[in-house]
């Protein structure tokens, strides 16, 4: 089997998308399980206090326009465990696009910083660094993706379910970022992806388009339920996210209205098999789209997914950034 990536054309240059991660589905499964399995090899290390400093004396460049608790703490260190630096890159000081274009500040930056991990609003903006740079560009989140997210999610579930094959991942909530990642990660490694909206907050048909294909390859299904309680009727996990996303907060309450439904409680909860858990990749809105009960109860694996973070990300580095001995 041809196992090449193609690459793609933006602008006329050509971006190889395995020098990157800019989205999940430019990476095959072998390399988003292989990243995995790397993930967990660090953990082990940290936890047997026999870190790698495979990025001694590397630096890499942190540019978020968009707040982070999770992704901007786990990726600094993850960076320091690796023997690495990361230097904060402040938007409003550079002003991208603004004060000196995306090409200047790519070439600038390349000569700089050995990566540059990217929170951004649009997607065609990481496109453009990988473009006009020369160094590996980590999308940390976008409006479209949360590729991080969902390896990590992966990390996860494979410690307590022992496989991702066969199983059922429910996403409830608006068919987002996270969801299109999970999606995505979904059709790569075999499981089964169910969404839970609302009528018209499906995710977008182009994602739909690029994971038919693993689907399909694997005999795993996708799913979009308008009902909640027949979604998570065969799930292993419930996986909650914010009803409203960073940067959609125009007309937030009429939103959160469609979503009332779709709140993961105790009650819905009872309709899922007994052995299903939860997760949430956080920030959760308690009280909205989860309760207290679900969140401080024994089912829900959003913590042990939020650790994940910090050693999913190193993983992601160690595929895309070469060794500083090399
Ligand atoms: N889940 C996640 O990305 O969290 P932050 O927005 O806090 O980074
Ligand atoms: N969908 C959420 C994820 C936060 C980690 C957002 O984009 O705000």
């Amino acid at each position: 089997m041809v196992l090449r990536e193609a690459f793609f054309v933006f602008g006329d240059k050509m971006i190889d998308p395995k020098r990157h991660l800019l989205r999940l589905n430019d990476w095959s499964e072998e390399r988003i399980l292989e990243t995995v399995d790397i993930a967990m090899r660090l953990k082990k290390e940290i936890h047997e206090g026999k870190p790698s400093t495979r990025f001694h004396g590397q630096t890499i460049g942190m540019f978020f326009e968009k707040p982070s608790l999770r992704t901007i703490t786990t990726f600094q260190v993850g960076i320091h465990q690796l023997g690495g630096a990361a230097v904060i890159l402040d938007p409003t000081s550079i002003g991208l696009g603004k004060r000196e274009s995306i090409k200047d500040v790519a070439r600038c930056l390349s000569r700089w910083v050995n990566a540059l991990v990217v929170r951004s609003f649009k997607q065609e903006l990481l496109e453009q660094l990988a473009e006009h740079g020369s160094i590996p560009i980590i999308n940390a989140l976008t409006d479209d993706y949360h590729p991080c997210q969902a390896i990590s999610f992966a990390q996860m579930f494979l410690e307590q379910f022992g496989t991702l094959r066969g199983k059922t991942v429910a996403f409830i909530g608006d068919g987002n970022n996270v969801a299109n990642s999970l999606t995505t990660l979904a059709s790569k490694v075999g499981m089964n992806f169910t969404l839970a909206c609302p009528k018209g907050f499906e995710q977008p048909k182009a994602v739909i388009d690029e994971t038919a294909e693993g689907f399909k390859r694997h005999g795993t299904k996708y799913r979009v339920f308008n009902d909640p309680k027949e979604a998570v009727k065969d799930a292993d996990i419930l996986y909650g996210d914010v009803w409203v996303s960073m940067g959609q907060e125009g007309g937030k309450d009429a939103k959160q209205a469609y979503f009332l439904p779709f709140q993961i409680n105790d009650e819905l909860l009872s309709y899922a098999p007994a052995h299903c858990m939860v997760t949430h990749c956080l920030p959760a809105h308690r009280g909205e789209e989860i309760t207290d009960s679900v969140m401080d109860g024994n089912r829900n694996l959003s913590y042990e997914e939020a650790e994940n973070r910090l050693h999913a990300q190193k993983a992601v580095l160690w595929q895309l950034m070469s060794p500083t001995d090399k």
